[in-house]
């Protein structure tokens, strides 16, 4: 019966995870799945997230939530992505659910977009994270891809990026990374993002921001929705996916929010009532734990306000690592320019090596990364950054 099926490609990003694992070596480095990790190399579980897990112990929660998850949750997560007074949250006009995470945010709009925006092309940038093709590709939406990186300035191709984007149709989605681009780590200026939104408002294309990375870029996370306010300004209808994997650590919590901005609220109630037609068949309802969780910490200043701190300290810990980094090949007189390493935000730092020197890394090293070259800064720690430059040094020089 089965006898046709063939075995499927390891996932680019989490198949990395099971060669690091079989892995014998005590130094070995997992630097692809982008998760943080401490300076002792372990997973963090917040301090915020741990009050708020007392505060809700004991409730009543092994209920189903409703399809579209929990409303207090939803309505916090829009105003942390939209900002507390923004005009749609006040006029109505906000589509939202919960969703289970950033990949189900997007699985959600790629569905929507098959049944309501036929006719829609999505547009992505190059590079993306690669699961984003995965993801359209199941919805059958056509994909088109706009250029986003220049490899010799290790920047914005902005002249490129207008160049593409120019060239959509009315009505078509531009997916956008809202902060930190995964995998580049680059991000375009206020002005830039000033010069993208005009030309879609002209071109009539509709944004959908992926923010994965909240407060996890600059540490502050007003300051992380800039791009989204810009938009705003600017009168956009829009979609977000949020997600509080990195942000609050939730990774295997599953906890995000889809939402939609749309033209009226009547819009708004039709748009959410079909997301929540498109959960029902694929998941039912989403989990419940860590809506909990979020609506504590979201819900309550006191917990807010904690947690904007830790979210700044794991930024800041990777911007020092980053500057760690640099220092290092810098020393060792590694004759590639590293600058980038310290210019790009977030997560990940897009190192500009080869496949085949990601390869001798983790053969000759244990050092673990994706092909495309990206490291996941959140792997580094002050213990391992200067085995890391070695490496890097030897594999870009030999
Ligand atoms: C990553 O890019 O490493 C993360 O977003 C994890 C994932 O699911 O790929």
């Amino acid at each position: 019966l089965f006898s046709d099926v063939q075995v499927a490609p390891k996932d680019p990003i989490l198949g990395i995870t099971e060669a690091f694992l079989a892995d014998q070596n005590s130094e070995k480095m997992n630097l692809g799945v982008g998760a943080y990790r401490d300076d002792d190399c372990k997973p963090v579980v917040l301090n915020v997230v741990r009050e708020a897990e007392s505060r809700i112990a004991g409730s009543n929660f092994m209920e189903y939530l409703p399809i579209g998850g929990m409303k207090a949750f939803s309505d916090l997560s829009v105003k942390l992505a939209f900002g507390e007074d923004a005009l749609p949250i006040q006029e109505g006009r906000v589509a939202a659910v919960q969703s289970l995470s950033g990949t189900g945010s997007c699985r959600l709009m790629a569905e929507f977009m098959h049944r309501y925006l036929p006719q829609a092309k999505i547009w992505i940038p190059k590079p993306t994270w690669s699961n984003h093709h995965n993801i359209w590709k199941d919805a059958q939406v056509q994909q088109e891809l706009y250029r986003y990186y220049k490899p010799e300035s290790r920047g914005l191709d902005q002249e490129g990026l207008l160049e593409d984007l120019s060239k959509g149709s009315p009505g078509d989605v531009v997916l956008l990374h809202a902060c930190a681009h995964n995998p580049t780590g680059v991000d375009p200026t206020p002005q830039q993002w000033k010069e993208i939104s005009k030309l879609m408002k002209e071109k009539q294309l509709f944004p959908f921001f992926d923010m994965a990375y909240q407060g996890f870029a600059s540490g502050d996370c007003t300051r992380d929705a800039q791009a989204i306010r810009v938009f705003l300004e600017d009168g956009h209808l829009m979609g977000c996916s949020q997600s509080y994997a990195k942000n609050m650590g939730l990774y295997g919590q599953r906890i995000g929010c889809f939402s939609i901005i749309t033209d009226s609220a009547d819009e708004a109630k039709a748009v959410e009532s079909q997301m929540k037609a498109i959960a029902r068949p694929m998941y039912s309802n989403p989990p419940l734990h860590g809506a909990l969780l979020v609506k504590e910490i979201l819900g309550n200043e006191a917990l807010k306000q904690q947690w904007y701190e830790e979210v700044r300290g794991m930024a800041e810990r990777i911007i020092s690592m980053r500057a760690l980094l640099r220092q290092h090949l810098e020393d060792l007189k590694n004759p590639l320019p590293w600058k980038h390493v310290t210019e790009q935000i977030g997560m990940f730092c897009f190192s500009g090596i080869s496949p085949e020197q990601v390869d001798r890394l983790a053969q000759d090293y244990s050092i673990y990364m994706t092909r495309n070259g990206r490291i996941s800064m959140a792997g580094v720690t002050t213990k391992n950054v200067s085995r890391l430059a070695e490496a890097l040094h030897k594999v870009t020089t030999d």
